[in-house]
């Protein structure tokens, strides 16, 4: 295939043209949806006149083209790949087009496609393009006003971004509705809905006494799944109201859930459209994680409204800009709403468990990138994940007040333009007096940062003093050479002997019991004074910073800081750490061919937590029981071996479970409730306490737990504890019982996809060596579809990245089947498979067997003709 165009940053340059008004007619149909567009247009002032029109268009079967009315001959204009160039235009004109595009053929999900029956549409980086002939850029703002046109009796509604402001019959049992979008927008906006949906209503005030339609668009079998996420939206705008000043603007607010969709969810203006998994909800069907998940997507597409639409973004480089900061809103509001230590240590789990890999694989890339092939690659946990980490980083060094009288200067100022990064950055300068040049590295620069810190306790001079060396590994494109040093904010205090804050004094400062360090030199050295005795240091607190932090603890210094410490985060770290060590001293025993035996400081710590449970909330002490997963130990190993760190992993679990069999039955007897379901943070710190002991009642494999797992999944009234009950059974290979409770969970829910992606999961993530076949039977079940991303993440997805034992088979059996997913999804939806082929390139670590194993089946991927999406990717992982 020949070589795809990378596009830069630096060779950014505004369009030449730009769009004042777009007007759109669907006439919708499977096979010929007809597009009428008509373009406004002007030219840029500050590009030169003469200069040719460039619009993109992808998939497009064009029918007429005229200019100022004039129907254009082929000599006036090409056709070149994705773009059509006229060269030669007016400085201001009308530009008309007709084209026919096929909804139904649209399996990529990215442009107009149809999901069971319902036309909707995704344009989020560049599926506008595969709509009409368009300046599809971001920087492209134009006021949209859309006619939609289809069947009155299969499409009874049509919808659009904006207001409603006409609508009719049409001959031939056909009927409009036109759109209006009062405020300017980029194409990725825009978005069109029509289909046999059922709307559930309700209203917000807002703060200035406005009325606002809160509508939600759901298939009639999912009514009864709507009441969560419309509370959780109103507590979004009441949220963002409160805390960032920001208020909805317009008079109607519509959701609308749709069954393929590649992502969670679309923050189109006024007419968010969701991945049914990230809005519809009942306590029979969905976890107490899913409801949390959801009202975070929920919320994170409402606050899109200010941070991503009102101000976008000038280019698709600037990414992070609204997703960072998008992310850190969302993850905020959760903290506000629920548990913050919870919600923080949960956030850090997935950044140091996946982002972390990505910044140590092939694919790193800076929170900013500044090169790519296909932008839908750069949907990322280090934008996203990380990017907000850089905003959270931003809040701690200026403080919360100055930081939000940042942001309303930011919105203020670039209300209704499509900024950069620096815009952004540098208005949180300006309000601060604090010189971020420094910090702009953290946008520029990928891999994650490691500090190294020392101590040297002075005991005659009572001076305590840490020194700080940092340093950011390579990265593709970035030698180690050129990496600079950052400016970092570290969250610290210092303890005594007896657990108590000691008083801070460096210079001639006081901070208190606890001080934000600002390090900005490769090393620092900070001295504490008067310091009576050698302290143990908290450092990093809150994870203030998106770093690898090493200090030489002992193991009676991380009891002592679960114990003591006054920072919740920390407490979690300090014992995730612990765990860590533990498991790795079994893996090194067996290893080496010997007895392993569980450490005795991490056995008085559970022992500890589970006699002092009042010590931490219920929901932060579920988080503290539960031992670091296997893919964040992998990711702590420089030569990995993932049977190894299973075997360890397991004999830590069956030891703790074991040892403290009795402390297990009482939590578990402990958290039972009665009450009626509530996704409350009080009972799912309950429920969270209560299957945590399963869990490890489960892992010893005795019959009585297995018993119990099975009595709790018979009488269970939520898909909290069924699930939970369900995993155990599967999970620890209960035979004949995990048999029946498998056939009678199918048996229950055949009818509901979203619960039954549920019980490919599980299935798919066991541990026995079965797991393999069974997804393989499983392929072939009525529940699985490879047309549905969801489907395809719950069986093959969840195998590949949660059953690390089974896809890393020595036979290379797991890798196979992946890249034969791989290769299928590559013809039909080039996103998904560019995202699901990942674990593949992530070798770098396992020994050489698995190496070859992986590349090999890698090479046989590269091998085909694939789509921009996956050469990206794959020409990265095999370089
Ligand atoms: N902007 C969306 C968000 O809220 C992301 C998104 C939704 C997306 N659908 C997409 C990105 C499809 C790429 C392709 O985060
Ligand atoms: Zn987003």
């Amino acid at each position: 295939m020949s070589e795809p165009e990378v596009v830069y940053l630096k060779d950014y340059l505004p369009p030449a043209y730009t769009v004042e008004t777009t007007h759109l007619t669907f006439e919708l149909a499977p096979e010929d949806t007809h597009v009428k567009a008509t373009l406004r247009m002007k030219r840029h002032p500050e590009r030169e006149a003469g200069v040719p029109l460039e619009l993109f268009g992808a998939n497009l079967d064009l029918r007429a083209i005229s200019l100022n009315g004039e129907a254009l001959s082929k000599s006036r204009y090409r056709i070149d790949g994705e773009r059509l160039i006229i060269d030669d235009v007016p400085d201001a004109f009308v530009l008309d087009t007709e084209v026919v595009i096929a909804p139904e053929q649209n399996t990529a999900l990215e442009g107009l496609y149809r999901s069971n029956g319902m036309y909707c549409t995704q344009c989020e980086p560049e599926g506008f393009r595969r709509i009409t002939w368009y300046p599809d850029r971001p920087d492209v703002m134009a006021k949209f006003t859309t006619t939609v046109i289809g069947d009155k009796a299969t499409l009874p509604i049509l919808l659009s971004n904006g207001n409603p402001i006409d609508q009719g019959d049409l001959e031939d049992g056909r009927h409009f509705v036109t759109w209006e979008d009062p405020f300017p927008k980029p194409s990725y906006l825009f978005a069109l809905v029509a289909g046999q949906l059922e709307v559930v209503e309700s209203y917000f005030t807002t703060r200035n006494g406005r009325t606002v339609l809160l509508q939600l668009y759901v298939e009639p079998q999912n009514l009864h799944k709507t009441e969560f996420s419309m509370g959780a939206l109103k507590r979004a705008m009441k949220w963002d109201e409160e805390t960032y000043g920001r208020e909805y603007d317009l008079d109607r607010f519509m959701i609308v859930a749709v069954d393929d969709f590649n992502m969670g969810a679309m923050e189109n203006k006024g007419l968010n459209i969701f991945n049914s998994s990230a809005v519809l909800a009942n306590p029979e069907t969905t976890i107490d994680a899913g409801f949390q998940r959801i009202e975070g997507i929920v919320a994170h597409e409402y606050f899109h409204n200010w941070s991503g639409n009102r101000v976008t973004c000038r280019d698709w480089f600037q990414l992070a800009l609204k997703e960072g900061f998008t992310v850190f809103r969302d993850q905020t509001f959760s903290a506000d709403t629920n548990s913050a230590p919870v919600k923080r240590i949960e956030d850090v789990a997935v950044l140091r468990t996946q982002q972390f890999a990505e910044d140590a694989g092939p694919t790193a890339h800076p929170v900013r990138p500044d090169h790519f092939i296909e932008i839908s690659n750069f949907y990322t946990l280090t934008v996203y994940e990380k990017g907000a980490e850089v905003v959270r980083m931003l809040r701690n060094l200026l403080g919360k007040e100055t930081f939000r009288r940042g942001t309303d200067t930011y919105f203020e100022r670039f209300d209704g333009q499509a900024v950069r990064v620096e815009d952004f950055v540098n208005t949180m300068a300006d309000v601060s007096g604090i010189d971020l040049g420094q910090f702009m590295r953290w946008y520029e620069q990928a891999g994650t940062p490691r500090i190294d810190v020392a101590e040297e306790y002075d005991a005659e001079r009572q001076e305590y003093a840490l020194t700080f060396r940092q340093h950011t590994p390579a990265t593709p494109g970035q030698v180690a050479d050129s990496k600079q040093p950052l400016h970092i904010p570290v969250r610290m205090g210092l303890l005594n002997g007896r657990g108590n804050p000691i008083e801070l004094a460096v210079g001639n400062e006081r901070p208190g019991h606890e001080m934000v360090l600002e390090l900005r030199e490769a090393e620092e050295r900070i001295v504490f004074k008067h310091v009576a005795e050698k302290p143990t240091p908290s450092l990093l607190r809150g994870f203030s910073a998106p770093v690898i932090l090493n200090f030489p603890y002992t193991r009676e210094q991380l009891a002592f800081l679960v114990k003591y410490d006054v920072d919740g985060f920390n407490r979690w770290d300090a014992g995730q750490r612990l765990a860590q060590e533990a498991i790795f001293d079994v893996m090194h025993a067996i290893q080496a061919g010997e007895a392993p035996t569980l450490d005795d400081t991490l056995l008085d710590v559970f022992d500890y937590l589970l006699k002092t449970p009042d010590r931490a909330d219920r929901a932060v002490l579920a988080e503290m029981l539960q031992l670091p997963s296997e893919a964040y130990l992998a990711g702590q190993r420089a030569q990995v071996d993932i049977d190894a760190i299973h075997d360890a992993r397991a004999f830590v679990e069956r030891s703790l479970a074991e040892q403290l069999h009795f402390h297990w039955q009482a939590l578990y007897e402990s958290n039972v409730t009665k009450a009626a379901y509530e996704p409350s943070f009080e009972q799912i710190s309950h429920r969270a306490l209560k299957n945590v002991a399963l869990s490890y009642l489960c892992a010893t494999g005795d019959e009585d737990a297995l018993a119990l797992a099975d009595q709790q999944f018979k009488t269970a009234t939520n898909m909290t504890d069924t699930r939970a009950a369900l995993t155990q059974l599967v999970h620890r290979h209960a035979g004949e019982r995990a048999d029946a409770a498998l056939k009678a969970f199918e048996a229950r829910w055949s009818h509901d996809p979203l619960v039954m992606d549920q019980w490919l999961t599980l299935q798919a993530t066991q541990p026995h060596p079965e797991a393999l076949d069974r997804v393989k039977a499983l392929m072939a079940h009525p529940a699985f579809s490879l047309r549905n991303p969801n489907r395809v993440r719950a069986l093959i997805g969840a195998f590949s990245q949660h059953n690390h034992v089974n896809f890393h088979r020595a036979d290379g059996e797991g890798y196979a089947l992946l890249a034969d997913i791989v290769l299928q999804l590559n013809k039909s939806n080039p996103e998904i498979a560019a995202r699901l082929v990942l674990p593949l390139t992530r070798y770098q670590r396992l020994d050489e067997v698995h190496q070859q194993l992986m590349r090999g089946a890698l090479e046989r991927i590269r091998n085909q003709s694939l789509s921009r999406n996956l050469y990206e990717v794959i020409e990265k992982a095999l370089a």
